[in-house]
């Protein structure tokens, strides 16, 4: 089966092509940041103007790359949720009119379901497993038995990891997203100098907590003399990249040990982090744990991961009608 998948939830317009017998055949990306980056953030209705304007030429290169038609297809499958809501919208009606053109069945795909299954992408996945989706808008702990059945374990309160570092990136005066930033430059830094709270570590749920975080490296930098030098920006990305993936971390392995599964897995944009990987990995030895991470071009949102999950529900039978809706927000729930 070919499958189509398209991805506008957020800033990245992203286009791919699922082939079940050779894997991903295309993974097309037109990347917002630059019109974005002006702003310290995406700005909804610009990212949705943008997605306009390169997703279908996207698609087009896509077609004539793999010298396809659109009736060669098995399937388009599209983000419908969550996310921002006009973005959506862009993907969502261009994916029905190609599915209708082209009379090939349409697949709604909840976002964080296609970051968990980018998984599927690097390798078998195994199953059970406790899977930490960590992004920009998500820090959630889900336990998936298997594809198509998904409980959630729990989340955080109030920030996603990923806004921890892209906050903390900006105090910094970091470009945004300022996580890869944060990641690249903590490796010079000091990790005895700065030492930021843990919010919530002691709570006996499985909670995250980002935003007090976020006010102690406010005051820590508030502190340092202008003009920063390079060692304080340092020192600092690695006292906040240590503290999040500290948290991070010991919340995935308390809910490996609580639902007793053999392995754990990483997704969204934040599993690209060095330093989250190698310590998952790490922990993950230790205690007999299977894990093997993502490749990072599957971690932040991309098509490949929706156009995955597409097939899945496609090979299961599953289809959505032409009046598929798009939601901003909702839990990603169970359709096996
Ligand atoms: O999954 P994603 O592309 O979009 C959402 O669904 O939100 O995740 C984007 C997030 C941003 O917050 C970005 O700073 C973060 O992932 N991120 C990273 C790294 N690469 C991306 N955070 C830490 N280290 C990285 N290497
Ligand atoms: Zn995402």
């Amino acid at each position: 089966m070919k499958i189509l998948g398209i991805e506008t939830s957020c800033d990245d317009t992203s286009v791919a092509l699922y082939d079940s017998e050779r894997g991903v055949a295309e993974n097309l990306l037109s990347s917002q940041v630059e019109l974005h980056d002006q702003f310290g953030g995406v700005v909804p209705e610009l990212a949705s103007r943008a997605h306009l304007v390169n997703l279908l030429p996207l698609v087009d290169h896509l077609l004539r790359r793999q010298e396809m038609e659109p009736g060669d297809l098995d399937g388009v499958a599209v983000t419908n949720g969550p996310g921002l809501i006009g973005a959506l919208l862009v993907g969502l009606s261009t994916a029905k009119a190609l599915a209708r053109a082209a009379n090939v069945p349409l697949v709604g795909v909840h976002h964080l379901e296609g970051h968990l299954l980018a998984n599927a992408l690097s390798g078998e996945l195994v199953l059970p497993a406790v899977f930490l989706v960590v992004s920009g808008g998500h820090t959630e702990l889900i336990y998936v038995s298997e594809v198509g059945r998904y409980e959630r374990l729990g989340g955080t309160l109030d920030d996603a990891a990923g806004e921890a570092f892209d906050k903390s990136a900006k105090l910094l005066g970091l470009p945004y997203p300022g996580g890869p930033h944060i990641d690249r430059l903590a490796a010079a830094g000091d990790p005895q100098r700065f030492k930021f709270p843990r919010p919530l570590i002691k709570d006996p749920r499985l909670v995250f907590s980002f935003s007090g975080l976020k006010t102690a490296v406010r005051l820590t930098v508030e502190d340092l003399p202008r003009p920063y030098q390079d060692q304080d920006i340092a020192d600092i990305s690695r006292g906040v990249q240590d503290a999040i993936v500290e948290i991070l971390c010991r919340r995935l392995f308390q809910a490996a040990a609580e639902k007793r599964v053999p392995a754990v897995y990483i997704a969204g944009g934040v599993a690209a982090n060095g330093a989250l990987r190698e310590a998952v990995a790490n922990q993950a030895r230790r205690r007999s744990l299977h894990f093997s991470p993502p490749e990072r071009v599957y971690c932040t949102d991309n098509a490949a991961m929706i156009a995955y999950a597409g097939w899945e529900h496609l090979r299961a039978g599953c289809r959505a009608d032409l009046d598929l809706d798009s939601f901003a927000r909702a839990p990603l729930t169970s359709w096996r």
